[in-house]
């Protein structure tokens, strides 16, 4: 069972197996307010069935049987694209926002957005409105910018899968952290916005392990999830075992997300060690 849009019909097909199943049949709208089905449809049905197959067969995971959802992503850079990119082939309904989006229509994000056509491009604002659960893919000096920029309404009882770390750049490479020690953007973010459950995760990782974990030890390394809300945690944890992460830690309240935005300043000098981004730690216990 899976969501998804019916290309420039304005109406949400709430399940795949009724839009393949009016295709079959060649019933022409399959009700009164039912459009009727078009081939991008059922091409796009037919290639969501081959990832959920893949998932399956391939990688061994159970059948997803949740309903998929709206998901907005905050932010244009890579982390922000690999996670929209992710989210949309696994069929979930995905926008990004942007601070300008004429000025990010005018940059590389053509050439991207032609190879995701499933993904919507929007501001902040726009994109969050409707959306069940928010990421926070924007850089860490400009994430509470951002959000405000979103909206606390529009944030108000969602999930908010903060990836961001605070990294302040100002004097050069390495970046330092900005905030440390008693603090954290996780919880700044929070504080900042207390109807809003904020989720930290996947900030301990570059961005393509984040949604293709098993390119590496076949996905045999950790994530951590922090937050107050044991929901929302259990939603995004959810979503990480979507994209195949197999050890996703519950490391309890969003002051956690100290120790994970803590972990940067060993991640960047692995970075520099290693001469790849591609790694990850793994808690053996
Ligand atoms: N790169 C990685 O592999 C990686 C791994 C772990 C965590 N992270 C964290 O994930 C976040 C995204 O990283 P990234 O590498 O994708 O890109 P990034 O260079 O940190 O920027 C991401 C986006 O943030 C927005 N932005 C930049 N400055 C802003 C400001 N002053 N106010 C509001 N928005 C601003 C921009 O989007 P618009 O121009 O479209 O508004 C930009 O594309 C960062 O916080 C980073 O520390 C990155």
């Amino acid at each position: 069972m899976v969501a998804l849009p019916t290309a420039g019909a304005g109406e949400r097909v709430e399940h795949a197996d009724e839009l393949l199943a009016r295709v079959v049949a060649g019933v022409p709208g399959g009700g009164p307010q039912r459009p009727e089905p078009r081939l991008v449809d059922l091409v796009e049905v037919r290639q969501h069935q081959v990832v959920l197959a893949r998932e399956v067969l391939v990688e061994g995971r159970p059948p997803r049987t949740g309903f998929d959802m709206r998901i907005a992503v905050l932010g244009t850079g890579m982390v922000g694209r690999a996670i929209a990119a992710r989210a949309a082939e696994l069929g979930h309904e995905v926008t990004v926002g942007t601070r300008d989006v004429a000025a990010t229509r005018a940059g590389d994000w053509a050439d991207w957005a032609a190879s995701h056509p499933r993904v919507g491009l929007a501001g902040h604002a726009d994109a969050t409105r409707g959306s069940e659960l928010v990421v926070n893919a924007t850089s860490g000096a400009g994430s509470l910018t951002a959000l405000a920029a979103a909206g606390e309404e529009n944030l108000a009882g969602k999930v908010l899968l903060d990836i961001a770390n605070p990294l302040d750049f100002g004097n050069g490479f390495p970046p330092t952290l900005s905030v440390l020690n008693d603090d954290s953007l996780g919880e700044r973010i929070q504080r900042a916005f207390p109807r809003t459950r904020v989720v930290k995760a996947l900030n301990t990782l570059t961005a393509d392990l984040m949604t293709h974990p098993r390119q590496l030890a076949d996905g045999d390394h950790s994530v951590f999830v922090c937050g107050d809300d044991p929901d929302a945690k259990k939603t995004v944890a959810e979503l990480l075992a979507d994209f195949g992460h197999t050890d996703v830690i519950d490391l309890s309240d969003i002051t956690t997300a100290r120790g994970t935005e803590m972990l940067l300043p060993l991640w960047l000098r692995l970075y520099g060690k290693l001469g790849t981004g591609i790694f990850n730690i793994k808690v053996v216990r």
